[in-house]
């Protein structure tokens, strides 16, 4: 095994994805001079702390976020904490303070170089039931910077670089992919990046990342793909968004990489496609292509992509219900709306439809459905030991059913803010659509693990 080849590679990785030191330096000094500015303006037992990975060194280079937490005795209230931080934080630097929404509200600023973020939250030990989601922040700080060395921060900067040149980085839910808390955990418990991928390599999911041995024997309560228990709450499955597909992309990425190590695995470059290539490989598929575009919900992205992606799965199942031959659906985001494509294994579908009855044995049954049946086109009659009958559908190209289908959303369970744009939704032909919406289709219709 080459081992320490990919020693080698990760410390090639790392001179150009590690912050230079003024940039390391920069940021560090910035949220101090913050921090000290909010403080002057903040109860006495109020806490500031600096944390994420700018303030463990396990960011990438040009990363640039700066997240400060307040942390406020449990005694207050979240409005409180909410109002006495955004007066304090206002007033301890000018700058375009935008009021977000999580769990509670935060404030966010672009100022020069940095993105700031001021969130407050309650003080908390570690597995003490939380006041606020965000109130672990702090506790991760503390029990990362105590434990990561030099050498697995660098590792870890490694990994998130190797995850985001696959598409896996981050807990948003358009990715579900690794989150940085994620990446950090997982260096510590394997103790390097080699040693990771080497483990991974092998993992066969579920898998389950318990550090800190808080459950015997797999007796934990999570039932995701990847598990990997948060060493400061025992009741939180840090990894609980990474999807099934992305951790066994995850684990096909390892074995190429171990078996190969090399740069390329981290800068690799996506190839745009042409228009050209995509209408020859709508061609030569020979299939039934529909492309559904509709104006994007205004919505954020972690209520967007979830809907956007339950809207696919939804119109992908009650077509393959209604007998089309699915081959394949993708949704994406693009410049001009959100947009569903539908491959069918052919445009039609068989006029003639065969439905199955109850078994001869249950007489009320059979009788019902021998009435319902009245009109078939052919029986109903007896095979074996069940009733059948044979119709005609009116309904038999996928462009008609799909028109159909628009004009009641929620008949098959469309995402709720999706309803009223899939009423107005309109079919665009592939080559009519604008760049960015043409590399949502080409990543469908050239779709391959670039490892692979
Ligand atoms: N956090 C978390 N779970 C998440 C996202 C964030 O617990 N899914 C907490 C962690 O304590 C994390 C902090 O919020 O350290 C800051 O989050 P974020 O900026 O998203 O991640 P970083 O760890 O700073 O990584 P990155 O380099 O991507 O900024
Ligand atoms: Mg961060």
């Amino acid at each position: 095994m080459p081992s320490h080849a990919i020693d080698a590679v990760a410390e090639k990785v790392s001179k150009k994805i590690t912050p230079t030191k003024s940039e390391a330096d920069s940021e560090k000094a910035f949220a101090a001079g913050v921090s000290a500015a909010l403080s002057k303006n903040l109860p006495k037992q109020c806490r500031m702390c600096f944390v994420g990975s700018a303030a463990r060194d396990t960011g990438l280079r040009g990363g640039n976020d700066i997240d400060l937490f307040v942390s406020f005795p449990r005694s207050f209230s979240k409005e409180e904490i909410v109002a006495k931080t955004f007066k304090a934080t206002r007033r301890a630097l000018k700058a375009k303070w935008e009021k977000h929404y999580a769990e509670h509200p935060y404030l966010q600023a672009q100022h020069g170089a940095f993105r700031v973020e001021v969130i407050p939250c309650f003080e908390t030990s570690p597995h003490e039931e939380l006041k606020s989601a965000v109130d672990r922040s702090p506790l991760h700080m503390d029990y990362l910077q105590k434990r990561l060395t030099e050498t697995q921060r660098r590792d870890v900067r490694v990994l998130k670089q190797f995850l985001k040149n696959a598409g896996l980085y981050g807990a948003e839910l358009r990715v579900q992919g690794f989150s940085g808390l994620v990446c950090e955990y997982l260096v510590l418990n394997y103790r390097s990046f080699r040693n990771l991928v080497e483990a991974a390599a092998q993992w066969i999911p579920p898998v389950v990342v318990d550090m800190e041995g808080y459950y015997a024997e797999r007796r934990h309560p999570f039932a995701e793909p990847l598990v990997v228990i948060d060493a400061i709450d025992k009741n939180r499955n840090a990894a609980a968004v990474v999807s099934e597909t992305n951790l066994c992309k995850f684990i096909a990425l390892c074995r190429a990489f171990r078996s190969k190590p090399s740069v390329s695995f981290f800068f690799g470059k996506r190839r745009k496609h042409s228009a050209s290539e995509i209408s020859r490989a709508l061609r030569s598929r020979g299939t039934a292509i529909v492309i559904l575009k509709i104006a994007a919900p205004k919505l954020v992205e972690d209520i967007l992509y979830p809907q956007l992606h339950k809207t696919e799965r939804a119109l992908s199942r009650h077509l393959a219900l209604q007998d089309f031959r699915m081959l394949g659906t993708a949704s994406f985001m693009a410049e001009d709306g959100a947009f569903f494509v539908v491959e069918c294994e052919s445009a039609e579908r068989p006029r003639l439809k065969r439905v199955q009855g109850p078994p001869v044995s249950a007489a009320k049954a059979v009788a019902d459905f021998v009435r319902a049946h009245k009109a078939a086109h052919r029986g109903p009659y007896i095979e074996g030991g069940r009733v059948f009958a044979e119709r005609l559908r009116a309904v038999t190209f996928l462009e008609t059913e799909i028109g159909a289908l628009l004009r009641s959303p929620e008949s098959w369970g469309a995402a709720s803010h999706f309803v009223k744009p899939l009423k107005k939704a309109k079919f665009a032909p592939p080559l009519s659509l604008k760049a960015e919406a043409m590399q949502g289709l080409a990543a469908y219709l050239f779709r391959r693990e670039s490892w692979w």
